[in-house]
């Protein structure tokens, strides 16, 4: 348990002695309490901004956009979907029903560890607190399903068992002891923080490049040797990290989750110090002249006056051409890099089956995980192109140098094993096209969802519900 909280516990319970204090959100013993809603009537103006996300509802799969992509996954779950992100309220909602995590019957089935509940929800907060990190993390998916029950909200971000919450302040925490070691490897240690810092770290515990590691699969953040793209990729090769095996070029490969923090520091708002809550979650002046923090992270584009405009003085139109005109170029980019990485993957599945050796085939495969780790890394933070569009660019480039490398040389190695027509490219110009091409038994996977959905889900709300309702 993390020291402040120990104190801030001693300090609800003090509270909760006093009969003054019965709108104060803690659980009979002092632990905290993971219901947003708890926190509604000492903090109505955020509370209602913060379920304003649930406008936020489109849900879109960037596969029926991006076929490539289901190649550049094959035998990787995302593969499956790529659902674009939507408002937090619904975070728990989209983790159910991705067919990432599959359709798990009981406690012991996966496919996926309990890692993947971690930047869903304050009840992940809660278990760490009550159970430890090896007794949230270990086993799969479904073991706790129950127990997380509530979306991303004040306890993911606040230490909401502190009187200065309480009281209105801030009291932002970092709420997950894997994040707090990480601040640490690169020298921010949370506690001494500006409180600036503070504001970009708390959207740091999930908008971030992690792992799992270890017996219990757990999250860590590869920031060892520090946030950039190299660094990281000297990290993972080093511990010869892999997030699974390619299905066609069986290349070792890694998937970036979303580097959104660490792209962000390297671009123009980061190194001057605007934060994400700058642009997301802008102060706002009420009728009677107060001031509070508008909880709806969303589009800051949306709402122009309270963000862009307090610091620039050029026009709404202006500043959001230039972001629409470097998204497209980044996109642009995106799918240059896809192209060479797509045929490189076929191209080294080709030369496997021409009989290429482990031995020929190692420094190919190397390239094409390095190619695909820079593609991913500059694109899976969406917004890269608002947050540090540069960034983007320069490691896409890098990606591409990369995708030619491995296929420079898996020319040379093709036609030493007598193939020099072209390697033919299957017909992957629709999401369901690419997984068919794949033998992806996409029916199946829907049909286990659907029972799923249908049959587990509602007894994890029973459950969730009896419990709560003893809070
Ligand atoms: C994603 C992180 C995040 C979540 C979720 C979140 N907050 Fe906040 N909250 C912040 C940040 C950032 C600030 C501004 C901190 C600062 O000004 O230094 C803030 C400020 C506050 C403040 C101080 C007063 C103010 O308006 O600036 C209160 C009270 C508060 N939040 C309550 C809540 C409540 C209640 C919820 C849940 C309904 C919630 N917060 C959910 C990040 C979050
Ligand atoms: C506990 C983990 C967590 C924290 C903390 C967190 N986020 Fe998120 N955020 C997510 C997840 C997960 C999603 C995607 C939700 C979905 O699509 O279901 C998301 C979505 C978003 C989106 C897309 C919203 C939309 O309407 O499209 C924005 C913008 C965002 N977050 C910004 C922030 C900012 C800014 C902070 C810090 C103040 C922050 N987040 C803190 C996990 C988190
Ligand atoms: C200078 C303002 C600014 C800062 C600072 C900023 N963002 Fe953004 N962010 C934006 C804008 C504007 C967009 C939407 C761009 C667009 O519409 O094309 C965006 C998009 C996003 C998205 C994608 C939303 C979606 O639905 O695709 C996420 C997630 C996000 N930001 C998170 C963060 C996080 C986390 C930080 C801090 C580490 C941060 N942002 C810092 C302005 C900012
Ligand atoms: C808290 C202040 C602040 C906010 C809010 C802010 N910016 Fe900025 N912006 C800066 C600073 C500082 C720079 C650095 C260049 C400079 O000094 O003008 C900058 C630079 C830029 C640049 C030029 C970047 C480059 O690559 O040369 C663009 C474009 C921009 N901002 C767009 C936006 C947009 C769009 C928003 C709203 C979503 C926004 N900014 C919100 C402070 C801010």
């Amino acid at each position: 348990m993390n020291k402040h909280w120990i104190i801030s516990s001693v300090a609800a319970m003090a509270i909760l002695g006093a009969a003054s204090a019965p709108a104060f959100a803690a659980s009979e013993d002092g632990l905290m309490d993971p219901r947003n809603q708890a926190y509604e009537q000492d903090h109505p103006d955020q509370y209602k901004s913060w379920k304003q996300t649930s406008e936020s509802a489109e849900i879109e799969d960037a596969l029926e956009h991006d076929p490539n992509m289901v190649i550049m996954w094959a035998g990787y779950g995302f593969a499956k979907d790529y659902n674009k992100a939507r408002g937090h309220f619904y975070a728990l909602d989209d983790v159910r029903q991705t067919l990432r995590t599959g359709g798990p019957t009981d406690a012991k089935s996966g496919p996926m560890p309990m890692a993947c509940w971690s930047c869903k929800s304050p009840d992940v907060a809660r278990i760490i607190d009550e159970r430890g990190e090896d007794g949230y993390f270990d086993g799969k998916w479904a073991r706790l399903g129950a127990e997380i029950a509530n979306p991303i909200g004040c306890a993911d971000c606040h230490d909401t068992r502190s009187e200065n919450f309480k009281n209105g302040e801030p009291a932002l925490a970092l709420t997950r002891p894997y994040v707090e070691r990480a601040f640490e490897a690169i020298g921010k240690k949370f506690e001494d923080q500006s409180r600036l810092d503070k504001q970009a770290s708390v959207c740091a515990q999930c908008h971030v490049e992690y792992y799992f590691t270890g017996p219990t699969k757990a999250v860590k953040f590869p920031w060892d040797m520090g946030t950039q793209v190299g660094e990281m990729e000297t990290y993972y090769d080093a511990l010869n990290f892999k997030d699974w095996q390619h299905a066609v070029s069986k290349a070792p490969m890694l998937k970036a989750q979303h580097p959104g923090y660490e792209t962000w520091r390297d671009g123009i708002h980061g190194k001057n110090g605007v934060v994400c809550v700058d642009c997301h979650m802008p102060k706002v002046t009420k009728e009677d002249g107060t001031v509070y923090t508008d909880h709806k992270v969303g589009n800051p584009l949306d709402r122009f006056e309270d963000t862009c405009a307090n610091c620039h003085t050029q026009s709404k139109d202006q500043l959001q051409g230039i972001v629409s005109t470097r998204k497209a170029q980044v996109l642009n980019m995106k799918l240059t890099a896809e192209k060479q990485i797509v045929a490189a993957h076929f191209e080294a599945g080709a030369a496997w089956d021409a009989g290429a050796t482990e031995e020929e085939m190692k420094p190919i495969l190397m390239d094409i995980r390095h190619a695909q780790w820079r593609w991913d890394y500059a694109i899976a933070s969406h917004g890269v192109h608002m947050h540090a569009p540069e960034v983007a660019l320069e490691v896409l480039g890098t990606s591409v140098d990369k995708a030619a490398d491995a296929r420079t040389k898996l020319i040379r190695l093709l036609a030493k094993k007598g193939i020099t027509e072209p390697v033919k490219i299957p017909d992957i110009s629709t999401k369901e096209k690419a997984q068919a091409a794949l033998g992806m038994n996409m029916d199946k996977m829907n049909a286990d969802k659907k029972h799923f959905l249908e049959t587990v889900v509602p007894e994890w709300e029973k459950e969730a519900d009896a419990r709560e309702a003893k809070y």
